[in-house]
């Protein structure tokens, strides 16, 4: 079964509410922007391109109720409902992205050929028109961000199995599946790739603390999908590959540098470094869309902090003492040098990654 995380019914945006897996698939029926803007602040969808595709579709279910006098009123109403989209979550940069694509879709919106369909002094028509044809827009950009989404997935896969032999063990962090994408997956594509290859393959998947998307979400998809998963704590990564159990690592995205360092979920750095010690290759895969040509390093990446009670508690149980100090970054960046390679929808990218990923991004939308 392959599930839909997010999804565009017309009236509503239907989410699968990924903070209540395993133990419950519930699905929420979003009705308005900001219902969307809290459901992806709360991670009840997550993921950097499921983020993306949630953002670019509560873009699209705002712009239908605005209501405004003129085009410009009417896009200056958009802009608000997209900053406040983009103040969800910052590190992610496929949100940024797919709400950048989908104001370029309204701006670039037929308003010379109304001008040339209406009289000059019809106004008012002309601008109604302009906006219900923007409004439309906004809906067939987003279904082509959330396919194109898709179909990079489906690529990432079969590029990706190309590196993947028969008989290997994986280790792979956080979750980079379906649920993450909102299509098949990236590292977890890559993985299903080459299982439907018929190669008989294993994974062993850390549980990802504080949110356990590991454990709760990597370990459910690859249950579903038949594919032998083995469930470790995120500190038994080491001992694993010290004992040569791991043939090479596959994690996603959130946001890749110009120079190929890599921003995804806290503990990828120390998978990364633990996979050098080891001379375990180490893949990231990601589309295009989660490179960001305008950082140049991942210093400039900016992280989230999230709440601490996410450090102190888990599965609402206390587990620390009341007072105590908690740090708690949701991601942390794995410098380049550690980076075996990275796996995109249009290709394969190596060091030097400044040109490998350049070549790479001319080519996305
Ligand atoms: O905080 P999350 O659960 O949204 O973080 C998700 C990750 O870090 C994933 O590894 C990343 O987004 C890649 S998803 C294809």
């Amino acid at each position: 079964m392959q599930v839909k995380p997010v999804e565009w019914r017309d009236t509503v945006i239907r989410v699968l509410d990924q903070t209540r897996l395993p133990a419950e698939v519930v699905f929420l029926d979003l009705a308005d922007y900001a219902e969307v803007a809290k459901a992806i602040r709360e991670m009840r969808v997550r993921g950097a391109p499921a983020i993306g595709v949630a953002a670019a579709y509560g873009l699209a279910l705002g712009a239908q109720a605005i209501e405004a006098g003129s085009r410009e009123e009417f896009l200056s109403k958009l802009g608000t409902i997209s900053r406040e989209l983009a103040s969800t979550r910052p590190t992610a940069v496929n949100l940024f992205w797919a709400l950048d694509r989908m104001t370029r879709a309204a701006g670039a919106c037929p308003e010379r050929q109304e001008i040339l369909r209406y009289a000059q002094n019809d106004r008012k028509r002309r601008e109604g028109s302009a906006m219900s044809e923007i409004k439309a827009a906004l809906v067939e950009e987003a279904k082509r961000i959330d396919r194109e989404n898709e179909e990079a997935d489906r690529r990432i896969g079969l590029l990706g199995a190309e590196l993947i032999e028969d008989g290997f063990t994986i280790l792979t962090h956080c979750n980079a599946g379906a649920l993450a994408t909102a299509g098949y997956g990236t590292a977890l594509g890559v993985i299903k790739a080459a299982h439907e290859q018929g190669k008989r393959i294993q994974v062993f998947a850390d549980e990802t603390r504080p949110l356990l998307q590991g454990a709760r979400l990597t370990a459910w998809e690859l249950v579903e999908a038949q594919i032998p998963v083995t469930l470790i704590t995120d500190s038994m990564a080491g001992h694993f590959m010290s004992q040569g159990k791991i043939d090479c690592v596959v994690v996603g995205a959130d946001r890749i540098a110009a120079n190929g360092d890599v921003a995804n979920k806290i503990g990828t750095y120390s998978v990364a470094v633990l996979a050098k010690e080891n001379a375990v290759p180490f893949y990231v895969a990601a589309p295009t869309s989660t490179i960001d040509p305008s950082v140049k390093s991942g210093t400039e990446i900016p992280i989230e902090e999230r709440s601490p009670d996410e450090v102190t508690r888990i599965g609402g149980a206390r587990i620390a003492p009341d007072g105590v100090g908690v740090a708690n970054p949701a991601f942390d960046v794995t410098p380049h040098r550690y980076v075996t390679a990275i796996i995109t929808e249009q290709g394969i990218a190596r060091e030097p990654y400044i040109e490998s990923l350049g070549r790479r991004i001319q080519c996305r939308k």
